[in-house]
């Protein structure tokens, strides 16, 4: 296999460009067009709000996920420590960033290694679905769950992405019969992720019969990718082309409610531009199972204390939406009333279409 000992300095110029420059979408979630409706005589008291559910068989304490982000440099093993640390003392799930170096490079599977701090979370694998195409096998995805004892593996779907680096890999064709491989070999539950640019309706569906377990929409309104790798780019005209994809892809609201329809019966991870609780909560009632956030866990991971707090904080802010929504669990979450903000007003429906 090829290897390709710019992965690792990619993944840091990545980490650099999210904490220095302003990388946000010009998309927003659309989360910001609904409203529950809020409920003044909840039957229930605030403490007995369950927030807990089982996923691949792991409990998890509260419907919020730290989304995969890196991992192949010592800068990346600190970061994936502090947030697994964090994750195992809140009990919450966490993605780990693309392992690609790490199946390269064995000398770094050790950035990667968290279950020393984090015995109970669920834990799930990454690599770039791609990389299917370029020579990577089922074996190689089971190298990736094994190395890190995950629960399940997280293809990441980027073609945007890959287009705009200029060494980036864009044979995408026939990638869907891999991804079928993938799931019916590799032992794990698969999820099929975007970056950013969310799934729609039509492919949540081919992802479904392709035999992924759950999508992360990973919708637009939060990082964007195309404004991160023009930070990257050094010739002007291709840095140009990445800057007019600022306000590509589905808002996250959009994607969550297109992968519902595409793909009813599978788990949707609700991802991409949430920033508290309220929008985790309000990405429940939509239809998923849980939230995920990226950019905002890696702003934070100076240290465990911080992460954990701000784990608590997003943790509350979900608890009492549920209170004042009258959901006594996540299932009842699901089904509370939302409605839309139109312009000038709202249109009083029960449920978004
Ligand atoms: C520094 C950084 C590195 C990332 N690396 C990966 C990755 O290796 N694999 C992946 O699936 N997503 C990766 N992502 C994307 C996130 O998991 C997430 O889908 C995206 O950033 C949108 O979420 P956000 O708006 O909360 O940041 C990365 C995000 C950040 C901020």
């Amino acid at each position: 296999m090829a290897k390709s000992p710019q992965v690792s300095s990619r993944k840091a110029d990545h980490i650099k460009i999210n904490l220095e420059q302003d990388v946000k979408s010009a998309v927003r979630t659309g989360l910001e067009r609904y409203r529950f409706i809020h409920e003044a005589v909840p039957d229930l008291n605030l403490e007995d709000v369950d927030l807990t559910q089982e996923i691949f068989g792991k409990k998890v304490q509260a419907p919020i996920l730290i989304s995969s982000m890196t991992g192949g440099t010592p800068e990346a093993e600190r970061i994936n420590l502090t947030l697994a640390g964090a994750a195992q003392q809140a009990g919450i799930g966490m993605g780990l960033g693309s392992q690609r170096a790490a199946i390269e490079h064995p000398e770094l599977v050790r950035t990667f290694q968290v279950r020393r701090v984090a015995p109970d979370i669920l834990l799930l694998a990454n690599l770039g679905a791609v990389q299917l195409n370029y020579q990577y096998s089922v074996e190689d995805c089971r190298r990736a769950v094994d190395m890190i004892e995950a629960d399940g593996l997280i293809l990441h779907l980027n073609p945007l992405q890959e287009a705009l680096q200029p060494e980036g890999d864009t044979h995408f064709m026939g990638l869907l019969g891999k991804i079928e491989q993938v799931c019916r070999q590799v032992g794990v539950p698969v999820v099929a992720k975007e970056v950013g640019w969310g799934i729609s309706e039509a492919t949540a569906r081919r992802l479904a019969n392709a035999g992924v377990s759950a999508i992360d929409v990973a919708g637009a309104g939060g990082t964007s990718w195309s404004q991160v790798e023009m930070y990257r780019i050094q010739d002007e005209h291709l840095a140009r082309v990445a800057a007019a994809f600022r306000d590509w892809g589905i808002p996250t609201a959009d994607a969550i409610q297109m992968a519902r329809r595409g793909a009813p019966g599978l788990l949707t991870f609700a991802s991409g531009g949430l920033v508290n609780g309220i929008d985790i909560a309000k990405c429940i009632a939509l239809g998923a199972c849980m939230g995920g956030m990226a950019g905002p866990f890696l702003r934070a991971a100076a240290d465990i204390e911080n992460v954990v707090a701000i784990i608590e904080e997003i943790r509350l802010e979900i608890q009492i939406a549920m209170f004042a929504t009258g959901s006594a669990n996540l299932q009842q979450l699901q089904q509370a009333a939302l409605v839309k903000d139109e312009i000038g007003g709202t249109d009083g429906s029960r449920k978004p279409d």
